[in-house]
């Protein structure tokens, strides 16, 4: 069997699940780098295959399971995130999507659907209106962005630190046609390229939970929104469940921050306080996973089983690990891999916690303004 063979034969493992899951053909999952072997071939991102392992090494040592502490994952966040975003995106588009977050979800809607209405509904928060310019915070590989301008004629910017996600947003943006209207700057969000006041919208989705400042990353967001306008954010917060001298606690919030390339992951209220700081006015908050009729963390809870969201449950995992595993061993995959795989599934085992515990939200809900003239 040739090369070519055996990846459209994994590959294609994927899109007959989601063949079988949704009845349809998912033009989008075509598109996205969803088969095994994209996964495999794609772990390290921009970082040379032979250095992946040593990265993946570099990376854990940030963290507390790696005796690693919050000051050298702040000081050094840029190296820490894009390390970590090299390393885990195509694991996130192989399980996940194009769209790298979570949603509350009703009973009966797909992950897929929950997730689009998220998107939806920040859309509709900002007030969207065809021909504004939007700006998307720590934009992923645009699946937001994408689905956002589509349902508002909206022409938006996605700002990421990240050289291969960019990559990846700008091949997705091209296929779907939105290369005109969209694009992508790479640069820090702690320190954007663009002139204060440029954009009628900002939103940002479990991104600014990377940054080492929030008042900071807030104040630049601040700086380039146009007077009078809304941004619209999906903080990751510990909540007031969240008992700092539990050593459980403790446990489950570093799982997270290994898991997920995180500094430090703040409570609901150092958020809002930081908020206002930067001079936003807030209009409303709300941690929108306290009454979603489905738990958000359900797609990552090994208990359950779903067809829709097969590559995440308990047997998907398994056939992904042993898959990564083979395709290490034979050298398709960089040395290393396995061990992205592992840090990814403790990460999973900590959101689920957290989500149990209600200890952790991946979606407070943030809505603030910029006055129209500073105080
Ligand atoms: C969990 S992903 C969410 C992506 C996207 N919002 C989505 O929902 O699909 C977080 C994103 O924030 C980006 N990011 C993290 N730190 C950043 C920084 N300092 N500047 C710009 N982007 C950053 C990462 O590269 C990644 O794309």
């Amino acid at each position: 069997m040739s090369f070519r063979s055996v990846h459209s034969c994994i590959g294609s493992l994927g899109s007959d699940l989601s063949l079988l899951a949704d009845g349809v053909l998912l033009v989008d999952r075509e598109m996205s780098k969803s088969g095994a072997l994209d996964l495999a071939t794609g772990v390290g991102g921009k970082i040379k295959k032979e250095d992946v392992q040593s990265a993946v090494e570099q990376y854990e040592k940030y963290h507390v399971c790696f005796g690693g502490g919050e000051e050298t994952r702040k000081a050094n966040y840029s190296d820490m995130v894009n390390k970590y975003y090299d390393l885990a995106t195509s694991f996130y588009e192989f399980g996940w999507g194009e769209s790298f977050h979570f949603a509350p979800r009703w009973k009966g809607e797909s992950l897929r659907e929950s997730i689009k209405r998220h998107e939806h509904f920040l859309a509709l928060q900002l007030g969207l209106k065809p021909g504004m310019k939007v700006l998307d915070v720590g934009c992923g590989i645009g699946g937001p962005l994408r689905e956002i301008a589509r349902f508002s004629s909206t022409s938006i910017t996605g700002l990421n630190n990240n050289e291969y996600q960019i990559s990846r947003g700008r091949e997705l943006n091209r296929v779907a046609g939105l290369s005109e209207s969209c694009n992508f700057v790479k640069a820090d969000f702690m320190k954007m390229p663009f002139p204060d006041n440029s954009f009628d919208g900002i939103y940002a989705i479990e991104a600014t939970c990377h940054a080492p400042d929030a008042v900071g990353c807030y104040k630049e967001i601040y700086r380039v929104l146009k007077p009078g306008q809304r941004f619209a954010v999906y903080e990751w917060c510990m909540t007031d469940h969240f008992d700092p001298d539990n050593e459980s606690h403790q446990k489950t919030k570093a799982e997270i921050e290994l898991g997920n390339g995180l500094p430090d992951i703040r409570t609901t209220k150092q958020c809002l306080d930081a908020l206002k700081l930067a001079g936003f006015e807030v209009i409303s908050e709300k941690d929108l996973a306290a009454d979603s009729p489905v738990s958000w963390y359900l797609p990552l809870d090994t208990s359950q089983f779903s067809i829709t969201s097969f590559r995440l449950t308990s047997f998907g995992r398994f056939i992904t690990r042993t898959m990564v595993k083979t395709l290490e061993f034979v050298g398709i995959a960089p040395a290393g891999s396995n061990r992205v795989s592992s840090f990814l599934e403790k990460a999973a085992e900590g959101l689920v916690e957290g989500g149990r515990k209600e200890i952790f939200t991946p979606m407070c809900f943030f809505l603030v303004r910029k006055p129209l003239s500073e105080s």
